[in-house]
């Protein structure tokens, strides 16, 4: 309304100038017509007097008598109104008649003097006359003049009507003009407004079911890609301004998610309950996934989704399969999923572990698939799917789906909660396209991840490679300037993630200080005091490069004896799968080469390799770290791997060196390591030399810029992106209106 305002009042007054500007014009034309037509008729009049004038002039009639005559002719006349006043000039120049209006300034012409063409305009005390003289002769008899006065009076009415309907003619046009104009400008204006609206609704959701007309495409994109680049740059902002702390995320689920359910689905349960004999046991597992997990849902207290897989947790759960946890100080919920042993066997050992573990980990391990496996993975996933639905207080949860052990999970979910916000994190490494395309069922996999809303890696190039695997195998919309794979449904967005560590480290306050961590350590293990202590924390996994690392030892006492009995690597190995062939086979070769370096280069108070294929809680591992002179993570491929950063964590004292595979994750986050190739073991032995002779600066320097990284881009940031990003996908949700119903499901009707 505003804006018609502002459009039509300029236009109607413009236009009403133009009309007063041309008004003089119009003036002075018409007056120019009807002088013209006041010409024409004095020439009539003085036609229609002529004979009449002349018979009284020529006849015999005494002067009273003609005068008589003369009124008579000229009375008729001035009965028409518009005549004014009318002089009759005889042949002597004098006038012979003259009505009494004629002003006394209007004379008689000079007998034989040129008559002018036409009226002309005089000006009167009331107004304006025209004034006329024209010669009256009758077959060649000149009868004197005729002086014929019209009232131009009305002449300046009319033109003045005139004026006015020109002023009112025009203001009127510009009116409808600026009408039209608006109604026209409002409507496309609301086509547009509308448009663009469904835009931010639709194009920035990406699931909107309006659809983009043609011309709005161009704008769609630039506001689109405006839109990216702003939030880009304003949670870079955002993020540099926080420091990430437990009290963060609950600020986040407070604010930014509004209290929202938050739900974890993953295979493996942070706690563990164990029976040894009388006693239950609480186990916490070797787990990276758990390690980053646990601190979040302690800040969350949300329900934990996982498989009961002691053999003690059924005696501990409720009614409704639940346990609170930590057990020390219950912060949140467990919710146990029971699986039996052919479900395991098929759905964990055989599908996840023989054939997605090696598939996605390039450590030439070759994937088996068996179809009776993916049976049992994909029933086994549903059965998860109906748990969650079945957990879920709200239509419209946060739904955290962890790792390779649930790729149809997200697909699953979404068909019965689809007002879900899922966000599904792969914690391995996503392979090439070719590697990948060897799994029998890639498109059902695909498919399934692709009902996430978000599916989170830890590297760009693990992102990259999920692209390319969907380019390839599914139709499907891949766009990576938004990072976003449509497949049918809603758009996934796809991001990196890097995981990390909980800083400070919880645990680490019950540490004692770093020397008593080294005398207990080196006192345990009987090392002599030159002796320099190397540590190896893994599951026991071929892709952790546990032979390698052993191979470099080898290598490196090979080419410098001197070190013979001057180094100890204790390599502790949390057994892991171990009904897989492949795992027992592992143990085995590493537990044998572990014994044949010993028998090669062990010498009285140092053993080269000290091997612990154990369970170890994390506080034993804190010390170890602790007592260490370096760290050696030598992955052959590894999503991520927490232990290097567990180990810089650790290091308060900013001393201790970190040998990292440049295959690990974590390689591209700590460059300050020595990074290097696991399958090159010269090089690995060089690291390791280096390691050992390294300044005490040289250490400090290091270990600080890592520790800087790891205190800012802690575990909290990890989970808190994620919420983060959740937020404004179900912010934006909200307000296109676009929020699905909730579907009942059938089993729980
Ligand atoms: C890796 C996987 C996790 C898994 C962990 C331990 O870190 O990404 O999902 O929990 O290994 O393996 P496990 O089979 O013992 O759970």
């Amino acid at each position: 309304m505003r804006l018609s305002l502002r459009f039509i009042i300029p236009l109607v007054l413009a236009l009403g100038a133009i009309a007063y500007g041309i008004a003089p014009l119009v003036d002075d034309l018409t007056l120019k017509w009807f002088v013209r037509d006041l010409d024409i008729r004095t020439k009539l009049i003085t036609s229609a007097v002529q004979e009449p004038l002349a018979e009284a002039i020529t006849a015999d009639l005494g002067p009273k008598a003609r005068q008589q005559r003369l009124e008579g002719i000229f009375g008729r006349l001035v009965q028409d109104e518009r005549l004014f006043a009318i002089g009759y000039c005889d042949a002597s120049g004098k006038f012979a008649y003259r009505t009494v209006t004629l002003p006394k300034d209007i004379a008689c012409p000079a007998p034989g003097a040129p008559l002018a063409e036409g009226g002309r305009v005089h000006a009167f005390a009331g107004g304006s006359l025209h004034v006329a003289h024209n010669s009256l002769a009758v077959n060649g008899l000149r009868l004197g003049e005729l002086v014929i006065v019209h009232d131009m009076s009305f002449i300046e009415r009319r033109s003045a009507d005139t004026k006015k309907y020109i002023v009112y003619l025009f203001t009127g046009i510009g009116a409808v003009i600026a009408l039209i104009t608006v109604v026209i400008a409002e409507l496309s204006w609301r086509g547009w407004v509308s448009g663009i609206k469904a835009l931010i609704r639709g194009q920035l959701l990406a699931d909107s079911p309006q659809p983009r007309s043609r011309e709005l495409k161009p704008i769609a994109r630039d506001l689109e890609a405006l839109v990216r680049d702003l939030e880009a740059e304003r949670r870079m902002r955002d993020e540099s301004q926080m420091s990430w702390v437990p009290e963060t995320l609950r600020t986040i689920l407070r604010e930014d998610l509004k209290g929202d359910e938050i739900l974890i689905v993953s295979n493996r349960e942070p706690y563990i309950h164990v029976r040894q004999g009388e006693r239950i046991e609480v186990l916490r597992p070797a787990s990276g996934l758990v390690t980053a997990l646990e601190p979040v849902m302690r800040a969350c207290s949300g329900t934990w989704i996982a498989h009961g897989a002691g053999n003690a947790d059924r005696e501990v759960v409720d009614a409704d399969d639940h346990v609170r946890v930590p057990p020390e100080s219950p912060a949140y919920t467990i919710r146990r999923v029971w699986l039996s042993k052919e479900e395991e066997a098929g759905y964990y050992y055989g599908f996840a572990n023989e054939g997605l573990w090696p598939l996605c980990h390039i450590a030439h391990t070759r994937p088996v698939f068996r179809a009776s496996d993916w049976e049992h993975y994909r029933a086994v996933n549903r059965r998860f799917a109906e748990t969650v639905v079945s957990e879920s207080r709200t239509p419209d949860p946060i739904v955290l789906v962890q790792d390779y052990h649930f790729a149809l999970l997200p697909r699953m979910i979404r068909e019965r909660l689809p007002g879900a916000t899922i966000i599904t994190f792969w914690h391995i490494p996503w392979p090439n396209p070719e590697a990948f395309g060897i799994c029998p069922w890639r498109e059902e996999l695909l498919q399934g991840m692709l009902g996430s809303s978000i599916l989170g890696f830890h590297t760009q190039f693990h992102c990259n490679n999920f692209f390319d695997t969907v380019d390839r195998y599914l139709e499907a919309r891949v766009d990576r300037e938004t990072f976003t794979i449509s497949c049918g449904g809603e758009p996934t967005e796809v991001h990196r993630y890097p995981i990390s560590i909980e800083w400070p480290l919880r645990g680490l306050a019950a540490q004692p200080p770093v020397p008593d961590c080294r005398r207990s350590v080196r006192e345990e293990l009987k090392l002599a005091p030159d002796v320099k202590l190397g540590v190896g924390v893994d599951r026991l996994d071929y892709t952790k490069g546990i032979l390698e690392r052993f191979a470099a030892i080898e290598r490196l006492l090979e080419k410098e004896p001197d070190w013979i009995g001057k180094l100890s690597f204790l390599q502790v190995a949390a057994p892991s799968r171990s009904s897989i062939d492949e795992y027992q086979s592992l143990d085995a070769r590493v537990r044998a080469a572990a014994t044949r370096i010993n028998a090669r280069f062990a010498s009285p108070g140092c053993q080269p390799i000290i091997l612990r294929i154990e369970h170890h809680d994390s506080d034993r591992v804190y010390t170890l770290y602790r007592a260490a002179d370096f760290c050696f993570v030598s992955s052959l491929h590894d999503g991520m791997n927490l232990v290097a950063k567990e180990f810089v964590a650790t290091r308060e004292d900013e001393r201790g060196v970190l040998i990292l595979s440049q295959f690990a994750g974590a390689a591209r986050e700590l460059p300050e390591a020595l990074i290097v190739n696991p399958y090159d073991t010269e090089q690995c032995a060089a690291a390791i030399r280096d390691a050992l002779v390294m300044t005490a600066d040289e250490q400090r320097a290091r270990m600080r810029s890592m520790r800087a990284l790891l205190q800012e881009f802690n575990v909290y940031r990890w989970a808190g992106r994620m919420l983060l990003d959740a937020a404004r996908m179900r912010n934006r949700r909200r307000l296109a209106g676009n929020t699905r119903p909730f579907a009942q499901p059938s089993w729980r009707a």
